[in-house]
């Protein structure tokens, strides 16, 4: 017993030592998955207010065309209503909000409004940035009224935006931050991440998980970070991103239906004026690609870190002859 106690806690402090040392965060807890992760976050928000006396600040903001989750706090968070519908009613106290839109959220902050919850770069709803001036701003306002930050770094963490975080791109940084996907490589893990003055309103039995952090989960991501760092992953994330968003502006410029190429490192959006997202999908699969279609008319792409201009080169050439049919 002793010995597994002592791996179990060896891997976990490991793991969120490297986070610490590598982020803005002073504190690490680990969960399961993304929603779990963002749950997380959630209840940090609400519980530092509580703890600092002040029991009527709950509501979190979060941007339209969001995506934080499945569970039911998570999915009210979530501005797409295609997933909340099936599920009302919703979760109550969170309030959405356009996307780069500073003006939009200050008219949304009330006196219960306790956190604004940002996606850095909208991943699940088509690749959707936001700007710097934004970001800046909302860091800003949070400031001014005495809010939290939270970013759900699950999609847009670890290396895929060319950065080793989402956040990094934008001078300005979280008091939250969650993780998952990335983080294990392909075995489930989530990361609460916090600074520490938000992160010690957690106290022993306020918040728990039986899975969280378990040796296996933390000894993924430990091997994840390792790759990550030891080949060098980011920098060829950015660079192989620099390279793919100029081979696709090529092809923007031989085929007019294209009309928008955006994202950052290797989390990319091509956006079509032709509702022929699935049809493309469909045909990538038959050549052994994988791309998303998101909507109509919007194709995402997250390929792997370790992607090579060689790899990239081959994808242009399969998008090339399919969107010559297409035309
Ligand atoms: C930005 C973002 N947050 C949260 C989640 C949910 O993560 P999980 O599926 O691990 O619960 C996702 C999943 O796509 C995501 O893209």
């Amino acid at each position: 017993m002793h010995c597994s106690n002592y791996y179990y806690i060896e891997t976990q402090s490991k793991l969120a030592k490297l986070l610490v040392e590598n982020s803005c965060a002073d504190k690490v807890f680990f969960a399961n998955s993304g929603a779990e992760a963002n749950e997380g976050a959630i209840k940090l928000a609400r519980i530092y207010f509580k703890k600092k006396g002040i029991a009527d600040k709950f509501e979190i903001i979060t941007l339209e065309n969001s995506f934080h989750g499945r569970t039911l706090a998570t999915l009210a968070a979530t501005g797409q209503e295609k997933y909340q519908k099936p599920f009302s009613p919703l979760t109550p106290s969170f309030l959405r909000v356009p996307i780069n839109d500073l003006k939009a959220l200050e008219r949304a902050i009330n006196k219960t409004t306790c956190a604004v919850m940002i996606e850095p770069i909208q991943g699940e709803s088509g690749v959707n940035p936001t700007t710097v001036e934004y970001m800046k701003g909302v860091r800003e306002i949070c400031d001014k009224n005495g809010l939290l930050l939270i970013f759900d770094e699950v999609q847009c963490g670890i290396g895929r935006t060319g950065k080793l975080f989402g956040y990094q791109h934008f001078g300005v940084e979280p008091d939250i931050f969650t993780l998952a996907k990335a983080l294990g490589g392909g075995f489930p893990i989530g990361a609460l991440c916090a600074k520490d003055f938000v992160a010690k309103a957690f106290e022993p039995g306020d918040h728990g998980s039986t899975f969280g952090g378990n040796p296996l989960a933390c000894a993924a991501g430990l091997a994840v970070m390792d790759a990550i760092f030891s080949e060098k992953l980011v920098e060829n994330s950015e660079k192989m991103g620099v390279y793919f968003v100029d081979k696709l502006s090529q092809l923007k410029g031989k085929y007019g239906f294209i009309t928008e190429i955006r994202g950052k490192g290797l989390m990319i959006g091509i956006e079509l004026s032709i509702k022929k997202a699935a049809e493309i999908k469909k045909k990538c699969f038959e050549k052994g690609y994988l791309v998303g279609a998101v909507g109509d008319n919007i194709i995402r792409m997250l390929p792997p870190l370790i992607v090579t201009t060689a790899d990239i080169d081959s994808l242009i050439k399969a998008f090339d002859d399919i969107f010559s049919e297409i035309e």
